[in-house]
């Protein structure tokens, strides 16, 4: 247990999950972008880049706190691009259903991380868990034939 902010207890658990999920951020950001490149649906794609740099940049100041150092950018770089594989050849309404029926347990994740967290990091971690929500409400509008699917995403990144 480290000790931090009058003596309240972080758990390490918490840490290395913190941890975990920013670098998966930044990795995210690499394999959106890369996907971008796979799909007609170019400029929502890189939406979705955009959005996972926005996340991990949200918990920035919780990695600094904490003293985090994330891996190497070239690693987690490859590490998002190793993903790109098992995706590139869905289509886009694959990718959509994909989104909508794997990500909430992302979501189940985050809130996870939020209940370990000390008190004073919850905003920060709420706008990390926000970043899965309007994913997936896109998600759902662009299933949906919404012409305005983007405006969660452009809510987020605003
Ligand atoms: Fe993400």
């Amino acid at each position: 247990m480290k000790m931090v902010e009058k003596n309240r207890p972080v758990s390490e658990k918490y840490l290395q999950t913190l941890l975990t999920y920013y670098e998966e951020e930044i990795s995210g950001e690499s394999y959106f972008y890369c996907l971008s490149e796979h799909f007609s649906e170019k400029e929502k794609t890189i939406l979705l880049a955009r959005i996972e740099r926005i996340a991990a940049r949200t918990v920035e100041p919780l990695l600094k706190k904490y003293s985090l150092v994330a891996r190497d950018p070239e690693v987690l770089h490859q590490e998002g691009l190793s993903h790109v594989e098992q995706h590139q050849c869905y289509s886009w309404h694959q990718f959509m259903t994909y989104i909508v029926e794997r990500y909430p347990a992302y979501l189940d994740e985050f809130e996870d991380l939020e209940a370990m967290a000390p008190i004073e990091d919850i905003v920060a971690l709420k706008r990390l868990t926000e970043h899965e929500i309007v994913v997936i409400d896109f998600a759902h509008k662009e299933l949906a034939g919404d012409e305005d699917s983007v405006a969660p995403l452009m809510r987020y990144l605003s």
